[in-house]
């Protein structure tokens, strides 16, 4: 008989965990029986799509919120710690911000409200915004339509060191392209330590900064990251 029931599992795609599971159910009723290996076999297949979702997301290094040392961050009023790490921006559609020196933890909080969203069952994309430039620019069109279909499929992008390294024109138009098509659709976080005011300088056209500053801010939280970098205070090196 069980082998049978494997041969049904396989042809009809279901879970290999289904022969783990089903021996393991106690149940009075068949209706009951039936539920709980429904049950089972939907929260296995939620578990492997957000592992998957973590795989593909592109972190270099997975963080988490817990033990995530808060105090050097300046909140604005509307977005306090709790409403940030409630996710709720997400399912608004607004844009963070994140913006502050080097190694002040603006990567590390981005990364770790991105795992947060994916263990609730969202999708996230990391990409640093000159890796995501290169691979827009390759000459491979299928490579170029995977990231936008990746980014098309997230619920959240996260723009890591915005700014950080110049953009040639053709960069700086599919940059606009990428928070063009997000604006109002889903949400953006985007970790930078240069101010407003300077982005022309690494987008060098002052008509498109102005149209990307403008789709950026309009629904979006500001967090200013103050105080020493993490990386200098906690170095081997003394
Ligand atoms: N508030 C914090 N709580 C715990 N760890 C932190 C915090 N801030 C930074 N770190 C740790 O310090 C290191 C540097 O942080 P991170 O990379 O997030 O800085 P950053 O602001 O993105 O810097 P950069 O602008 O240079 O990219 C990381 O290993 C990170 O985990
Ligand atoms: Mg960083």
């Amino acid at each position: 008989m069980r082998t049978e029931i494997e041969r049904y599992q396989k042809k009809l795609k279901l879970s290999n965990t289904l022969m783990e599971i089903y021996p393991e159910i106690n149940a009075n009723t068949y209706e009951e029986f039936l539920l709980k290996l429904l049950k089972a076999l939907d929260e296995d297949r939620e578990e492997k799509r957000r592992i998957r979702n973590l795989t593909n997301a592109g972190f270099l290094t997975v963080k988490s919120l817990k033990d995530y040392d808060y105090s050097r961050i300046n909140f604005p009023e509307k977005m306090q710690q709790e409403t940030l790490e409630s996710l709720a921006f997400i399912e608004k559609k607004e844009n963070l911000i994140l913006y502050g020196a080097v190694g002040t933890g603006k990567t590390h909080l981005a990364v770790a409200l991105g795992v947060k969203a994916i263990s609730q069952g969202k999708k996230t994309v990391f990409f640093r915004v000159h890796d995501l430039i290169n691979q827009l620019e390759d000459n491979d069109s299928k490579q170029v339509a995977r990231v936008h279909k990746k980014i098309g499929q997230a619920d959240l992008l996260i723009l890591d060191e915005w700014g950080y390294l110049p953009l040639h024109q053709e960069g700086a138009r599919m940059l606009f392209d990428i928070v063009s098509t997000c604006y109002e659709t889903k949400s953006i976080i985007l970790t930078t330590n240069i101010e407003f005011g300077k982005w022309k300088g690494f987008l060098f056209d002052e008509k498109l900064t102005a149209a990307i500053v403008d789709r950026l801010i309009h629904h979006s939280h500001m967090l200013m990251f103050t105080g020493k970098s993490y990386r200098m205070t906690n170095s081997l090196i003394k």
